[in-house]
């Protein structure tokens, strides 16, 4: 049974096991004063292209998404995420359980604007309602779309102008990053949201977010705020030591481009299937729409999640590759495929 269910169905690529075993036995400082940390905070820092930055290595999105938020907000604050946001559908109320609401807004292509953040400001006037404080994105976001620079410089020029924080969820950053669609750079995102982290996780990581916070009253005292929270972990280095081999050269984006391939294969061979999409996804997230009958056939030999009910006949399917998907398992599938709906069609 091969698996499109999600981009860490595998552990992590060669190249950073490597770097854990080579270091192992080197003695050095816990919770993240390593010298690996330190060094692949210099190194992303030099990829962003601003020293101006605070990096913490975190080890997981929930966690990540769970400190920043409730560390930025004071308590009668909100977030404000679309109705798909990974805050607020998957995350077993994390942020709430600090505290804090989530506004919940339709949003479009899984993604929010100034329109529906205005919306969500009206609908909030006075002390007799939490205040929306916070406006989390996500990039790529929960349905595969992306936003482009000017999505995301109209947002956060909304945020600046309403004193609201822009948080972007990057736990698959690499990959919107990659897409043939994408023009945005890592170097912009300083400059555009107030804090976003770089997920490692999803792109070739055994764990391993990295948050970066630009907006200087952000910074004080997070690594209060991340052991406070359990997650300051004594041997700290496990991550610096992959994010410094993610970055080192190009890694990070040669894995995220890789995924993107696989699914660009994916994609074509189910477009010149004349399969509809549920959404449009540039990145390594796609929801094909299939006959029912189709999907129970192809659960035999594949596993993916199904997505949602589009009607009585059919589902959307989430099919998710990685840096690890080998292109013949795509062609298996697209074979798998094509064969079971020649028989559907006789
Ligand atoms: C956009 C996004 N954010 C956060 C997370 C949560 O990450 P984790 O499962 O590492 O807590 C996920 C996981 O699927 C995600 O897709």
């Amino acid at each position: 049974m091969y698996s499109f269910k999600n981009d860490y169905s595998e552990g992590a690529h060669p190249k950073i096991l490597n770097a854990l075993l080579e270091t192992n036995l080197v003695q050095d400082e816990g919770y993240g004063e390593d010298r690996y940390s330190r060094k692949a905070i210099e190194l992303i820092k030099r990829k962003i292209g601003s020293n101006d930055v605070d990096i913490h290595f975190i080890s997981g999105g929930t966690q990540t998404n769970l400190i920043a938020i409730s560390a930025f907000l004071r308590p009668h604050e909100a977030a404000i995420a679309v109705s798909s946001g990974h805050i607020l559908g998957h995350e077993t109320g994390a942020i709430e359980a600090t505290g804090h609401k989530i506004l919940s807004v339709e949003g479009r292509d899984g993604k929010l604007t100034p329109t529906d953040i205005q919306g969500v400001l009206d609908g909030h006037p006075d002390e007799h309602m939490v205040k929306p404080k916070l406006v989390y994105i996500s990039n790529s976001t929960e349905i595969g779309s992306i936003y482009t620079k000017h999505e995301l410089q109209t947002l956060h020029d909304f945020c600046q102008n309403n004193q609201l924080i822009l948080y972007m969820d990057g736990a698959r950053l690499g990959s919107a990053l990659c897409s043939e669609e994408n023009d945005l750079q890592l170097s912009d995102l300083p400059e555009l949201v107030d804090a976003f982290y770089i997920g490692g996780t999803k792109n070739g990581a055994l764990i391993g977010e990295a948050l970066v916070i630009s907006t200087d009253s952000l910074k004080e005292d997070f690594r209060y705020h991340i052991k406070q929270k359990g997650a300051l972990l004594a041997k700290g280095r496990l991550m610096g030591i992959q994010f410094l081999e993610l970055f080192r050269d190009n890694l990070f984006f040669d894995l995220a481009t890789h995924a993107n391939k696989m699914a660009g294969l994916l994609r074509e061979e189910l477009s010149n299937s004349q399969i509809n999409f549920l959404t449009h996804s540039p990145s390594n997230q796609l929801f094909p729409i299939l006959p029912n009958s189709l999907i129970a056939e192809l659960q035999n030999k594949y596993s993916f999640h199904i997505w949602e009910k589009v009607d009585s006949d059919t589902s959307a399917i989430r099919l998710v590759t990685s840096w690890a998907t080998k292109e013949e398992e795509v062609v298996g599938f697209i074979e798998e495929l094509k064969m079971v709906l020649r028989g559907i069609s006789v």
